[in-house]
This record gives C-alpha cells, structure tokens and sequence, in this order.
C-alpha cells in the first residue's frame, strides 16, 4: 500500500502552497492544482476541500474542473505506475486499445489506482518515443511497439510476481 501522508504534515504543506497564491482567483486554480499534486504525486481529498475554500467555489466546482484534464491524479500512485501515452503517434498506433485492455485488467480508469495500491494508471501526452509508438511505461521501464496482447502479459506477469 502507498504510504499515507500524515494529515498534519498534509495540511501544512497546503497551506504553504495556497499562500504562495495571495489573493488567489479562479484563474490560479489549475497552477494551485499542479503545485499540489507535484507535492504529493496526486491531488488528495483534502486538497480538493482547501483549495475550494481558499477560491470560494465548491469542491464538486474544483473536482469536476481538475477532473476535465488529464493532468490529474485522484489517488497516490501505486507500487506500479502505468503511463499509457495519447500523444499522436501513439494514438494513431492505437493507444487506446491498449489504454482499453489496461482498464478491463485491473478495472480502473485513468488517474485511479487499485484497491490493493499495486497498480496506478495514468494517460500521458507524448514521452518523446514517437517512432517506437505506442508507448506504454511502467515505473522507470519503457514498453515500446506493444500490442494489447503484450501488455496483458506483461500486467500478468507482474502479478504473478505480486502472488495475486
Ligand atoms: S506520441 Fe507517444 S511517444 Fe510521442
């Protein structure tokens, strides 16, 4: 399971990103947003409430807005992180085939992680990879060429691995 962040230490480093916004607007909202998930690899409940209160708009304002782009994350990563990566050469090599057998084999959508905290998925713009798309990585390992197939052993393996 990803570690949990103590809620003190989370409520401090909040408020000291917030405050680096004085007088902060709604146009601040996404550059808040991306401050807070480099802190802390997602955007964590709590951050969706305090940035709420500190723009005055609802948190269902904020979640439905962050949740638009692909930029953000909604649960810490898990132990493996897949980046599926939607730029155009990966797309056009049919990404989203292999976006689709991600989802059905560990049943999330992107930005979410399992329950277990083993797997995270994520899409990506483009990883610079282009001519070896479509690209799919997991933890600091590049798959390149891969088919839905592939993909699908790959995840089994990892979970054979894991003993699921
Ligand atoms: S579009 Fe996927 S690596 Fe460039």
């Amino acid at each position: 399971m990803p570690e949990k962040i103590p809620v003190k230490t989370m409520e401090e480093k909040l408020q000291t990103i917030i405050t680096s916004y004085p007088n902060s607007k709604r146009e601040d909202l996404i550059p808040i947003l991306q401050k807070i998930q480099e802190e802390f690899n997602y955007l964590p409940q709590e951050a969706i409430y305090a940035v709420s209160k500190e723009l005055e708009m609802p948190a269902s304002k904020v979640y439905s807005i962050a949740s638009f782009y692909n930029l953000f994350r909604f649960q810490a990563i898990g132990k493996y992180h897949i980046r599926v990566c939607n730029g155009t050469a990966c797309h056009l090599s049919k990404s989203s085939d292999l976006l689709r057998e991600i989802k059905k084999e560990l049943k999330i959508e992107s930005g979410h992680a399992t329950n277990n905290g083993l797997f995270s998925l994520e899409t990506v713009p483009c990883m610079g990879a282009c001519h070896l798309s479509p690209v799919v990585r997991i933890n600091n390992t590049y798959h390149t060429k891969v088919d839905s197939d592939q993909i699908k052993s790959i995840i089994d393996e990892i979970k054979k691995e894991e003993d699921l």
